[in-house]
């Protein structure tokens, strides 16, 4: 039997149904029409948060933030999906790469405030909470300097809280994707959380063209067949995160002393949205990924390579080209159940160098 790496959660077709029903009832399939309200309220409630703005998806969802905050130069992590940074370069902001910590492999703070601080025209740094575990938020909120805007990608942190407040409440501005492989998802899709309700209804208007403004907008709204989706997909959403955090936390105890896993931030939740490890040398991951697909289990390299040697001119990050040398992500979903997770385990164990 297969165990692949992910396997999306199907929308129960009778609720969906009911939903897009609605919609044509309403004849309205898009520009903020009921749907689109229900899950915005629904969202707001379930995460704990405010100046929850759908989008279109997660890559447009850091575009807006950054523009609705004003951001010129962005300083952020190597060690992230791709788009974290090349959204941004797409749009035109200067990127600085800096270095992650060695243990949690999230943004190292200090350093990226240092140079945020030194480098004419960088006002925003954006930081991704990568699988889900918090950047240092605490250290972030209370040293992050005047002028200085500060925003999480939180492609993989649904659901995540830290001493209880939602991690999604820290930073100017959270982005959240809803991609079908996330552990929630709209099929497409995302969210920017805003702390500010002014920047709140600048994006509003900077997704819908910015008409009447005087500024450029663009297209990025999300639609009701989207937003039917979400409401299905948010009626389960606790068995989905308890299961999946269940999943991670016996991945955790069968492999903790094989190989090095990520440092979670000490105070955060798991939501389960990705397990990786990371293996001794690039030697001894390619030997486990082998054996994997000897056995019918798909694993990723996720996130090789590092973000900065995909860019002309950046400066070499070692920390981060050390650590995805090494990284592998193994199958985690809602349809995998605890003996899949010790049949991964046991190949692992038994291919390790
Ligand atoms: C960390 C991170 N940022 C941004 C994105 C982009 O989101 P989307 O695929 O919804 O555009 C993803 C996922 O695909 C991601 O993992």
């Amino acid at each position: 039997m297969n165990i692949n790496l992910n396997n999306p959660i199907k929308p129960d077709l009778k609720k969906l149904t009911k939903y897009l029903e609605q919609v044509e009832d309403n004849a309205w399939y898009t520009n903020f029409g009921q749907l689109h309200q229900q899950l915005t309220e629904r969202l707001e409630a379930y995460l704990g948060v405010q100046n929850l703005l759908l989008v279109n998806n997660g890559t447009s969802a850091l575009q807006v933030a950054a523009k609705a905050l004003s951001a010129n130069g962005v300083v952020t992590t190597p060690f992230s999906f791709i788009a974290t940074a090349s959204a941004l370069k797409w749009q035109g902001h200067k990127v600085l790469f800096s270095d992650v910590d060695g243990k949690s492999w999230n943004l190292a703070a200090p350093e990226a405030i240092e140079l945020v601080n030194q480098q004419d025209g960088f006002d925003t740094i954006v930081a991704t909470h990568v699988y889900g575990n918090p950047c240092d938020v605490e250290l972030i909120e209370a040293q992050q300097p005047s002028g200085v805007n500060v925003i999480y990608d939180a492609a993989h942190a649904f659901g995540v809280r830290v001493a209880e407040r939602s991690v999604l409440t820290f930073g100017d501005a959270s982005t959240l994707s809803f991609h079908a492989t996330k552990l929630f998802h709209t099929v497409e899709g995302g969210a920017i959380c805003f702390k500010k309700k002014e920047h709140f209804d600048i994006a509003k208007r900077l997704i819908n063209f910015a008409q009447h403004h005087g500024e450029i907008g663009i297209n990025a709204k999300m639609n009701e067949y989207q937003a039917a989706v979400g409401l299905v997909n948010l009626d389960i959403i606790d068995d989905v995160l308890s299961h999946r955090t269940h999943l991670f936390e016996t991945y955790t105890r069968l492999l903790k002393n094989d190989f090095i896993l990520p440092e979670w931030h000490d105070k955060a939740s798991k939501n389960g949205a990705y397990f990786v490890i990371g293996c001794a040398s690039s030697e001894e991951r390619s030997k486990i990924e082998s054996a994997l697909q000897e056995n019918n289990i798909q694993s990723r390299r996720y996130f090789e390579p590092a973000i900065n040697t995909q860019f002309e001119d950046a400066d070499s990050m070692p920390i981060a080209e050390d650590r995805v040398s090494k990284v592998l992500c193994l199958p985690l979903h809602y349809y995998m159940t605890v003996q899949d997770v010790e049949r991964v385990c046991k190949v692992l164990k038994e291919s390790k160098l």
